[in-house]
């Protein structure tokens, strides 16, 4: 784990590879396994694979154009109502985007340990990437990650 934490970094920059099922997969595995609240699990991931949908994703994120590189893009909702029938206001304001925030963060550690980078994307539009990833419910968006192999040591 310490080198995990230690090579962890944003990148911003992918090469044209893509992530295997089996390896995707364990990224997912690694999200589902995160703590929640009361085990109630008040979030859910979008996989995003298909090019046109990574290009309208990178211009509801202000143009960050270096989402549609990656291979992968994982978008992580809440739940809100599903931690709030236990917790009530606690748990829809805060439980839910903690659940949501862990599963994030070990899909991220999980790749690392895959060698695939990723960044923590959260300047985006939120209606925008709803209409997007056509979510109509209550369900908010609070965190787009690229995931691919890094270009970084292939530049300069
Ligand atoms: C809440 C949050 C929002 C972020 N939003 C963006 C973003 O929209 N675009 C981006 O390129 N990086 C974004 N980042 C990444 C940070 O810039 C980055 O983690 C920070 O500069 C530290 O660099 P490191 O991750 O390489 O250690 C975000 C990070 C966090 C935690």
């Amino acid at each position: 784990m310490n080198d995990i934490f230690r090579i962890r970094h944003s990148v911003r920059s992918y090469q044209d590879q893509e992530i295997g099922p089996e390896k995707l997969q364990e990224i997912l595995d690694a999200a589902d396994s995160a703590p929640s609240a009361g085990n109630l699990k008040a979030r859910e991931v979008v996989v995003v694979r298909d090019p046109k949908v990574k290009r309208e994703l990178a211009e509801a994120a202000m143009n960050q154009g270096f989402i549609t590189e990656a291979p992968v893009a994982l978008v992580f909702f809440t739940v809100p109502s599903r931690s709030a029938q236990k917790y009530g206001q606690r748990g829809q304001e805060l439980y839910a985007l903690q659940d949501a925030t862990i599963a994030a963060s070990f899909a991220w550690m999980q790749a690392v340990m895959l060698h695939i980078s990723s960044c923590w994307v959260g300047a985006f539009d939120e209606e925008a990437v709803k209409e997007i990833l056509n979510i109509k419910g209550e369900e908010r968006p609070i965190v787009l990650m690229p995931f691919g192999y890094s270009a970084e040591s292939l530049m300069a």
